[in-house]
């Protein structure tokens, strides 16, 4: 017979975690974050490590600045881990995790680690939310190279990020 999975109630606050490289904040993170509100009544953000990636910005740097963002809404909290994101979820007793979805070429690999998180930890689902119109394209890696070129990032990160990114960057 199949085993129980952890029902919530209605009294149960609804917590996801947003995990991810975060290298740095985007516009398109903040939205995400934000049209995650709607369905959940909290947010762990997840300055989670990647082995893929060597992140410019400091992990504490990455956490400050998203922090910034979200001063002024308790829901969301940041937190910085280097473990797997299947234990994070069973230590913490969250069953919920959001991912973005731009375009289709992220399907495959968001599918592959969402199928791998749940053989890890069977209790975790993961939530996708399509990125707004404004923001399909952008990702931290493209920022970061308009910026360096000289480009515009105005529209694409908060004007801290950008001006952290000056101080980092230049
Ligand atoms: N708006 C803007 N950009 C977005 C976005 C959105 N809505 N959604 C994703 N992106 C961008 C990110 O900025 C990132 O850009 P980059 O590659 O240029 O840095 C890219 O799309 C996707 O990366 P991100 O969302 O940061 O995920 P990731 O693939 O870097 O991170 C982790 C993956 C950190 C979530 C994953 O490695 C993890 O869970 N690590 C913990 C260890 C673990 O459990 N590993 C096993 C996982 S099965």
């Amino acid at each position: 017979m199949a085993k129980a999975k952890p029902k919530l109630t209605s009294q149960t606050p609804k917590r996801v975690i947003y995990p991810g490289t975060f290298d740095p904040i985007t516009n398109g993170h903040v939205d995400m974050i934000q049209r995650s509100l709607e369905a959940f009544d909290e947010v762990i953000v997840l300055v989670a490590h990647s082995l893929k990636k060597k992140p410019v910005f400091d992990a504490k740097v990455r956490k400050k600045l998203i922090e910034e963002c979200f001063k002024n809404d308790p829901r969301v909290r940041v937190e910085i881990y280097d473990g797997l994101l299947a234990d994070y979820a069973r230590q913490h007793k969250i069953h919920a995790v959001l991912r973005g979805l731009r375009v289709v070429s992220d399907f495959e690999y968001e599918f592959q680690m969402a199928t791998m998180n749940r053989k890890m930890n069977p209790n975790l689902q993961t939530f996708f939310l399509m990125a707004s119109d404004n923001f399909f394209f952008v990702n931290s890696t493209l920022v970061k190279e308009v910026f360096s070129h000289g480009g515009s990032v105005k529209d694409l990160v908060p004007p801290h990020v950008e001006k952290k990114m000056r101080e980092v960057l230049c």
